[in-house]
């Protein structure tokens, strides 16, 4: 582990006797001292060495305990740095301080007063690393606060790692979730500061390691590597993601520093992150199974219209394939799809409330009762308005019967007034409708059906749309015999799609 708890406490002083008093005086203490007497010795050995307090004479021949200090402060910025001089003047005392030494000593001093001043000095630091800690958590909590509603998984994850490479100045993390039983892979979410980094934090093998040996501690590993002048040290870190026992994932981490050091409160700050990390994965999909199964009752919801209104049998999951095919075509992804899903399986939710007397009425209906029809749209909105999660599905359940020339229901939009929803349903929706058997009349052809979808680009459809799910049949994109079934006559089709040309 590199992990380290005992102060590291380097002394300069140029007097030897010096030197030996300081060894004395500390011998007892819980540190590691190092005492050197020569300072081109110290300032190389706060270039290659972790450093906690340096405690150093302010004259030593050519050299000054001023330049010791900015090579302290320099490369170890929360290093408490003491002075010690046997002729003290006002002046050097605030140059000193001001430069950012905690405290200085007037030789002779006494050994207790050495030890308290040391012990002053470490206990500050100590707060002040407290506070910088306390000071990365609030602020990931406070963003973490943010999204936790939110249920964007990725960012969130995505935040959980850019928090640890700023903990530990890292150059590459990772998170990769993994399934507890299957050990699939699920996801990889990453954040780095150059390709070969992101290869190392982006491989599962600390991951099956974590799994195989079902340790719940993280893998902390350290090589050095010559780079530029001098050597550093890369730490690999491998952070299990763990929620009731099981493993979820893993945290990997690639930091390179010359010190390769790890403090407790950082490895404390790393578990916080993977246990946000962990609550975040069984949240989303908690929230995901929450989801489908809501969908699942929509569509028992949808069901129980189609069986009421026995000939549109499967017309919605028609509906849904054709109009998701037509929405990649046009170049939707991600989350316009799941709408779309929810959006076409609830466009005619508002039928729910059409009296079966209308709905299955053989013949035409009369004006009445097509004004009761008509309704359905404003029925549909009124049924999901007050439900949050339904809300996405109200542009297809209100546009899908508006017309591109204006001529269409409830609203009587015109063009691109209408919502895009509602002009790619339209689409798909009145294709399926031509082909599927009415109470007053039988399903139509195909051919027909696509002749009726040229010939109202325009005026019925958007035009653009039109084009582009007659480009879909032409490129066999939908199964029209599966949908429909092999027994209706698909042999003018093709003739249909490539040489007639559609209206307007
Ligand atoms: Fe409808």
């Amino acid at each position: 582990m590199a992990e380290h708890t005992a102060a590291r406490i380097l002394v300069v002083d140029d007097d030897t006797n010096i030197i030996n008093v300081v060894t004395e005086a500390l011998a007892k203490e819980p540190y590691e001292v190092v005492c050197v007497n020569d300072p081109i010795e110290a300032l190389r050995h706060l270039r290659s060495n972790p450093v906690d307090l340096v405690l150093t004479d302010l004259v030593m021949g050519q050299h000054s305990g001023v330049q010791i200090l900015e090579a302290a402060r320099s490369s170890h910025p929360d290093a408490i740095v003491m002075l010690m001089t046997a002729h003290p003047t006002v002046q050097t005392a605030i140059t000193v301080l001001k430069q950012g030494a905690y405290d200085f000593l007037v030789k002779p001093f006494k050994l207790d007063h050495l030890r308290a001043t040391i012990r002053r000095g470490l206990a500050h630091q100590k707060v002040l690393r407290e506070n910088l800690t306390l000071k990365s958590q609030v602020e990931f909590l406070s963003a973490a606060n943010c999204v936790s509603t939110g249920i964007d998984i990725d960012n969130y994850l995505l935040r959980v790692i850019k928090s640890c490479r700023a903990e530990l100045s890292a150059s590459a993390a990772a998170v990769i979730e993994m399934h507890p039983a299957t050990r699939q892979i699920l996801r990889r979410v990453y954040s780095f500061e150059d390709e070969s980094l992101g290869s190392a934090v982006l491989d599962t093998t600390t991951l099956y390691e974590l799994a195989d040996t079902r340790s719940e501690e993280p893998l902390v590993r350290s090589t050095s590597e010559t780079r530029g002048s001098g050597e550093v040290i890369r730490l690999s870190i491998g952070m299990p993601i763990i929620v009731n026992q099981s493993l979820h994932g893993v945290i990997n981490m690639v930091a390179v520093s010359r010190f390769g050091q790890i403090t407790p409160g950082q490895m404390d700050i790393l578990r916080i992150l993977a246990g946000s990390a962990g609550a975040a994965i069984i949240n989303h999909r908690l929230y995901q199974d929450l989801q489908s199964s809501y969908m699942e009752a929509i569509r028992a919801l949808t069901s129980a219209i189609e069986a009421r209104d026995k000939c549109t049998r499967g017309h919605t999951d028609r509906v849904l394939i054709l109009a998701r095919e037509l929405a990649i075509e046009l170049g939707w992804r991600g989350q316009e799809l799941e709408d779309l899903t929810m959006g076409c399986t609830l466009h005619d939710i508002g039928k729910i409330a059409i009296p079966d007397a209308i709905l299955n009425k053989e013949g035409a209906l009369n004006a009445e009762e097509r004004e009761r029809m008509f309704r359905h749209p404003l029925d549909g909105l009124k049924i999901i308005a007050n439900i949050d999660r339904l809300k996405p599905a109200i542009p297809y359940i209100l546009a899908h019967h508006e017309k591109w020339d204006g001529t269409g229901y409830p609203r009587g939009l015109r063009g691109e007034d209408i919502p895009i929803e509602g002009r790619l349903l339209a689409v798909a929706d009145t294709f399926d409708a031509m082909l599927s058997d009415r109470p007053y009349r039988q399903g139509g052809s195909i051919v027909h059906a696509v002749r009726e979808i040229k010939r109202c680009r325009g005026t019925q459809f958007d035009p653009e749309i039109v084009d582009a799910f007659l480009d879909l049949l032409r490129r066999g994109k939908v199964n029209l015999q599966g949908l429909y079934g092999s027994h209706r006559d698909f042999s003018e089709l093709d003739a249909v799609l490539t040489t007639e040309k559609a209206s307007v």
